[in-house]
Formats: structure tokens, sequence, C-alpha cells
């Protein structure tokens, strides 16, 4: 069966041609992901606007690019691709961008007379642990934590989501049978890193720029607050790391004289300049250790409750290599019989793959009538 998984929710456009047969591991067949993100870095966040109409400009290109890609298909053709199903990303995400996506996917849908999985674009980031994507990881080290065939991923598990919108924490006893254990109350852990980096004028979206300088930081140098630790809950917050770090920039002098002589050396959202301060260094190093220890401290927590065989993480901020290696680190420390999942860097942010690997399983196809795009879809 070959699903074409088409990802629209914010600033990627995302197309991509999926193959499974029974029970084999699902075959990446094309992957083309376009961007807008290089406008959105220039304004230090996404423009919802921006973004829409760069979805419709990217939409074709990319679609023609993956289906040449995948199948040989040319258009114009008198004949439909030769696939089974289109899988659409119907939320949650930016209304403007998801249209571009969904208005797309229920044309197609019409013309070549293929069923349509309306997908949610949160069990994309959940079903990229189900593909597996043999290779190296996207800045040509080799993958260590990269997704593994999914047969070996075993239920209960404990999922955990983190993207620039999410931090969501669940649990999956089955591909019909997930519950949400918690969620943040406020900003999600990839939006604390791009406020903290916009605080500190790094370069939009601020995740990997702040983990490649914590590379060479102390994790220990700041005193940072570690929200929600004590609480029994599965909930995050991080609005109060921000305001914590929004106060060093104001109490800290080294900081202020860091940041205030970086906007003046080089313009306010340019990439990274490789001589920071070993302050910045060290305060990139605390608070990416301070949205780790979080993340893991409750997944652990979760995975213990419940019993978890299994820890899958998803989204941009699954990327990020501390979170990878220190939950991989006290797993196998704690001595805990939980297998750990995690797509590969490319496939943790946006993308058409997850989407598609989402229609495999959820396979849930309704008349291209009924889809319909929606902004603040849950799970
Ligand atoms: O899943 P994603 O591509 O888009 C959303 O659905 O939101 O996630 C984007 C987020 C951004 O906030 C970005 O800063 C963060 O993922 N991110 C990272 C890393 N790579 C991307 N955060 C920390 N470390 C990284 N290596
Ligand atoms: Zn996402």
């Amino acid at each position: 069966m070959i699903i074409l998984g088409i990802e629209t929710s914010c600033d990627e456009t995302g197309i991509a041609l999926l193959e499974k047969n029974g029970q084999s591991p699902i075959k990446i067949l094309s992957n083309v992901v376009a961007s807008s993100l290089h406008l959105h870095a220039k304004t230090g966040g996404i423009i919802p606007e921006i973004a829409a109409r760069e979805q419709v400009k990217l939409m074709t290109p990319t679609l023609i690019q993956a289906l040449k890609d995948g199948l040989d298909y040319e258009f114009p053709s008198k004949k439909p691709p030769a696939i089974d199903a289109i899988a659409i990303t119907y939320g949650p995400g930016l209304i403007g961008s998801l249209l571009v996506g969904v208005e797309t996917a229920k044309t197609l849908s019409m013309l070549w007379n293929k069923p349509l999985i309306p997908v949610n674009h949160m069990y994309g980031h959940l079903y990229a642990n189900w593909i597996c994507a043999k290779g190296k990881e996207q800045n040509g080290e080799p993958s260590t934590l990269s997704a593994k065939p999914y047969a070996q991923i075993t239920f209960p598990a404990i999922v955990l989501i983190v993207s620039g919108g999410h931090t969501d924490l669940l649990l999956m006893k089955g591909h019909n049978d997930i519950t949400v254990l918690g969620g943040t109350r406020d900003d999600a852990a990839g939006e604390a890193f791009d406020k903290i980096g916009r605080l500190l004028n790094l370069p939009y979206p601020a995740g990997p720029t702040i983990a490649k300088l914590a590379e060479k930081g102390d994790p220990k140098a700041f005193k940072l607050p570690r929200p929600m630790w004590d609480s029994k809950d599965y909930d995050f917050s991080f609005s109060g790391l921000k305001t914590a770090v929004l106060n060093l920039t104001k109490t800290n002098q080294g900081i202020a004289d860091v940041i205030s002589r970086r906007s003046r050396e080089i313009p306010r959202r340019s990439l990274v300049n490789t001589r920071d301060d070993k302050l910045l260094a060290d305060l990139c190093a605390s608070v990416e250790q301070a949205i780790v220890d979080v993340l893991i401290k409750k997944s652990l927590q979760a995975a213990k409750e419940y019993k978890a065989k299994s820890i899958l993480l998803g989204g941009g901020v699954a990327a990020n290599k501390k979170l990878r290696n220190q939950l991989s680190f006290e797993i196998g420390n704690f001595k805990l019989e939980i297998g750990l999942f995690v797509p590969s860097a490319q496939l943790c942010t946006d993308n058409g793959t997850m989407i598609a690997a989402a229609g495999f399983f959820t396979n849930q196809a309704i008349s291209w009538k009924d889809v319909n795009a929606n902004p603040q879809l849950y799970y």
C-alpha cells in the first residue's frame, strides 16, 4: 500500500510517498520538504499570513517533486499516480497554512478518486517513530537512536510530543487507545527555547542554536527553576523559566553585556557568532538542562506508573541530542526495561512522511467532502 502524505500546518510544505506491505517496516519512497522558515527568521517568529502565502507558492513544486522522486510520475498525465490513499494534516495549526494542504488534498482525492485520510498533526509526530529511516542524521553524524523497525515498539508506551506548539505526555496502549496524561499549562518546550532565544538575541527558531551553544557551556553554571518538578501530575509549565532568564538579562551585568555586545556586533537575527562568549554558552547549557530535566523526569515518572515497555519521542524538540542521550542514559542507569524510540532528527520536525505514516495506522478514510481544516484540533 502506498500513501501520499501532505503536511502544511505551519511553515513547512512537506509531501512524501510511503509504502507499507503487511508487517514490513514502512519504507520512504520520497520525502520533499520546502520551508518558509528563512522568511520568519528575519522577523523572529512565524507570521501566519506569510506562512500561508508561501504554502501556496511551494505546494505545486513540492507535489511535483515528491511524485517524480517516489513514483517517476510526471504531470500532466491522464492516469492518476499508483497510490492507494492520500493522508492530509487537518489540524492543529495555522488556519491559512492548513487550508492550502487540505484544499489541495481534497482536489486530488476527487480528481484521482483516491481515499482521503484526515490526520491529526500530533499523531503524525507520534507515528514518525514507525518509519524505518536508515542512514545518517542531518548533521552527518551516525544515528544512534534513529527509529527502529516498528515491530519492536511494544505497548503500553509513554509518548512525549515536544514541538513549538505542544508539550504533551500520552499513554498509548494500542493504535486506537491513546490517552492524554498531561500537557503544558503555558509555553511549550520549543516555544520556551524560542522565546528565551529571543531574549538572548539568538536567531529564530532558537532551539537548535541554544543546543549548539550549550555544547560548549556548563549546564550547572546558572541555577534555573525546574517548573512543576514536584507536582504529581503530568502537566508542564515553562513560562517561569523564561521569566527567570528575563530577570537574569536585567540583573546579571555579564549577561546584559553579552546581549548588548551581540546586538551591536552582528545583526540581531543573523547566524550565531562562533566567538560567542562562554557566559552565553553557560546560560544556554543551563536553559537546555532545565528543560530536558523536567521533560525526562515526567516521562520516566509516567513510564513507571503505567509500567511502560516503550517511550516514544516526537516533535521538533525531540531532535535535541541532550534530551535523547540523557533519557537513554537514565533508562539504562535505572535499569528500566524500556525501549526508547526517537525518529531521526529530520523526521522530528514537520514533514509529509509522518502524516503518511499516521495514515497507515489510523486509516480512517472519509469522503473528501467531509474533510475540513481545524486549527484548534486536540487529540
Ligand atoms: O515540530 P516542529 O518542527 O514544529 C511544530 O509543530 O511546532 O518543532 C519546531 C520546534 C521549534 O520551537 C524549535 O526551536 C524546536 O522545535 N527545535 C529544537 C531543536 N530542533 C528544533 N529545540 C531544541 N533542540 C533542538 N535541536
Ligand atoms: Zn509539528
